[in-house]
């Protein structure tokens, strides 16, 4: 029996790569979901559905999944415009604000986001709320050292932070080398560009997992038989 979920995500994935047209540069997320995004295309360009598409991966673990998919990538180095990137998200509010990062990658996810003229995000319905922080934690990206030293004003903020550790133990290090603290809002999070503002000011962060007024096509999947 198929995993309604599974069947969610794949059908958010599969109606995001219809947004795909030949000889776009397209921005491949990071999650599950677009992992289900990357295969897609890729079976578009097997298939010659789609050509000349060229790929820019949000992390390492995507551009791996792109290589051995046989997708053709490039770097924003070479290609500053991004036309569409699809990516997933922890959560999603009403206005389409988001929450990134549960699987680490915000800060590449961040830059493509910021590079695409078109955002499409692939989510099933489980990360629809209506405030953003009230289905998990808020990813912040910061520099190991003083790492410590935020607590105090995520508190302030009324959050309470825990560094990422790897189920070995050790810290988790994002792609950039970076440690996360993820941030639990017990109430969720009243004022997002507020605490996005606080933590952005903060020497030593790099980065939230706050995307803000990007306006991106939410696409929620739905299983087949419901
Ligand atoms: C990666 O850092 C996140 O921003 C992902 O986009 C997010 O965790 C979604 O992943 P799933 O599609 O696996 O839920």
């Amino acid at each position: 029996m198929t995993d309604p979920r599974l069947a969610a995500k794949r059908d958010a994935a599969l109606r995001a790569v219809d947004l795909v047209e030949s000889g776009m540069i397209v921005g491949l997320g990071t999650g599950s979901t677009a992992a289900l995004v990357v295969e897609e295309i890729a079976g578009r360009l097997a298939s010659g559905e789609l050509r000349d598409i060229t790929g820019i991966p949000t992390s390492k673990a995507t551009h791996q999944a792109a290589v051995l998919r046989g997708i053709p990538l490039t770097t924003l180095e070479e290609h500053p415009d991004v036309d569409l990137t699809i990516d997933g998200a922890d959560e999603v509010d009403p206005d389409g604000n988001l929450i990134k990062g549960l699987g680490g990658a915000l800060l590449r996810e961040k830059i493509v986001a910021m590079a695409s003229q078109r955002i499409a995000i692939v989510v099933d319905e489980s990360k629809l709320v209506q405030r953003l922080g009230s289905r998990g934690p808020l990813p912040v990206e910061v520099v190991a050292f003083g790492a410590g030293a935020h607590a105090p004003a995520i508190r302030a903020l009324g959050g309470e932070p825990v560094l990422r550790r790897d189920p070995d133990g050790s810290f988790f290090l994002s792609d950039e080398g970076h440690y996360i603290l993820d941030c639990r809002f017990a109430d969720g999070i009243s004022d997002p560009a507020a605490v996005e503002r606080t933590l952005r000011d903060r020497p030593g962060v790099v980065e939230t997992g706050l995307f803000l007024d990007m306006r991106p096509e939410i696409i929620v999947g739905r299983a087949p038989d419901r």
